[in-house]
């Protein structure tokens, strides 16, 4: 295992190039197993959830070459419709196969997911709205097998907003015979990229009202060439390092227009941004005011964003009440900022968090993905040296970040433990 020793204090500055959005990437790849087209992506981010990806394809015959940013998928034919354990225990968003697989070959077993350190996280709306498409699904000894010789057309109404959830059942549509109506939809920028590749792919979707998709369902697929959006996460992770510990940062490839709600919000701390087409440019803020926030589904507040937030929070001016209501347990990194002089007190969904003058580096762990990132902005933002340990969570979801961070001029290096 790795860890990240970081020496805090040092004013950032320069630019940095956001990478290809995760959460766009994996089901875009997904998507290739509906066609036995080449498919070609480009814009991919080195990560370790891309590499899971690439594998469990790969476990199914599908050939994939990966050069310079570039993925070339064939998925010719489909040797066994499986998604094991070991793979989907490594990385949640694996579950995105099973919709693809079921409308190609009818067939999908795939390993429950289980629960991990944010929440329970269930796929009960996966497997809803498979059924309402025709599909027979049962769990046996921990799998999902899913079965649908044909896949009929369906009215779905999402009990929940679910991002893979309504991925899943998108790409289950596409082929199914008929019209489809999807409603109560996920709207994040990363559902869209979807769609669009879905689309160049020749499927038939359309937006009927602002939360419900109209799927007409085709016989057969085409390849498609689709270059990945930019990660809005990792930008709004950039921009709140900016606004705590730099001189300046200038995001280069960053969408302003998918962080409408984190910019507002920084901009109500008094964080101060330039936007262009292309670029956000932050400016280091001598003081940061406190602001309540609550996560929502897009194009509220991400919950993903929600664990570096608190990080700055903790050294805002005033007091924030931080409201989760996307993932029940997702406040791990509190103790953590804890470790490091920040002053939170968690209850249940909420935690309040007192501003204080300064953090100290200290030992800390990695409990998941963005609770990584908010660590490593609390120990650029502390005085003194702090070791992150854990650092694979950082890995599955930032490309590069601490080489990112050490070209803006930060103290950071990677250890092993
Ligand atoms: C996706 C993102 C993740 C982000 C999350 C919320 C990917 C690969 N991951 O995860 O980074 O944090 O959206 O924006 O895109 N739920 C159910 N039953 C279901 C499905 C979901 O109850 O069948 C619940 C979940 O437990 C959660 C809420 O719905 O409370 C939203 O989860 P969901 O949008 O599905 O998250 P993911 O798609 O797993």
């Amino acid at each position: 295992m790795e860890a990240l020793v970081i020496e805090g204090g040092v004013r950032l500055k320069g630019e940095v190039e956001i990478s290809g959005a995760k959460n766009a990437v994996l089901p875009i790849m997904a998507a290739a197993l509906l066609t036995h087209e080449e498919c070609v992506i480009r814009n991919v981010p080195d990560l370790r959830d891309v590499r899971t990806m690439i594998r469990l394809l790969e476990s199914m015959g599908v050939e994939v070459v990966w050069k310079d940013r570039e993925l070339r998928i064939k998925a010719h034919s489909i040797k066994e419709p499986l998604a094991p354990y070991e793979l989907v225990k490594t990385m949640r968003a694996s579950v995105l196969v099973l919709g693809p697989l079921v409308a190609r070959e009818g067939v999908a077993k795939v390993s429950l997911p289980g629960g991990c350190a944010i929440g329970e996280r269930p796929i009960d709306l996966h497997i809803k709205g498979l059924k309402a498409l025709g599909a027979d699904v049962d769990i046996e000894e921990g799998y999902v097998i899913a079965e649908a010789p044909g896949l009929k057309g369906a009215l779905y109404i999402f009990d929940k907003v679910t991002v893979t959830g309504t991925e899943n059942i998108l790409m289950a549509a596409v082929m199914a015979e008929g019209e489809t109506i999807l409603e109560n939809v996920a709207q994040e920028p990363e559902v869209w990229d979807l769609i669009t590749v879905l689309r160049k792919m020749g499927a038939e979707i359309e937006k009927v009202e602002p939360n419900s998709l109209r799927i007409v369902g085709v016989d057969g697929l085409c390849g498609f060439e689709h270059e990945v959006m930019p990660d809005r996460i990792e930008a709004a992770t950039f921009l709140i390092t900016g606004a705590l510990c730099s001189e300046y940062l200038v995001l280069k490839n960053a969408r302003a227009e998918h962080m409408v709600a984190v910019i507002a919000k920084l901009r109500e701390c008094g964080v101060e941004m330039e936007v262009s087409r292309s670029a956000i440019s932050v400016k280091g803020a001598d003081v940061i005011d406190a602001a309540d926030v609550e996560t929502q589904p897009y194009p509220g507040f991400p919950t993903d964003v929600q664990a570096q937030y608190m990080a700055m929070m903790s050294l805002a001016r005033g007091t924030s009440v931080i409201t989760e209501n996307i993932f029940e347990k997702r406040f791990t990194h509190a103790a953590e900022l804890r470790r490091m002089g920040a002053n939170i007190l968690v209850d249940g969904n909420q935690a309040v968090v007192r501003g204080v003058e300064k953090l100290k580096g200290a030992p800390v762990m990695a409990s998941d993905l963005r609770a990584s990132a908010s660590l490593v902005i609390a120990a650029l933002a502390a005085e003194g040296k702090s070791r992150i340990s854990r650092i694979y969570h950082l890995d599955r979801g930032y490309e590069a970040f601490d080489k990112k961070l050490e070209a803006l001029g930060a103290r950071i290096r990677r250890v092993k433990e």
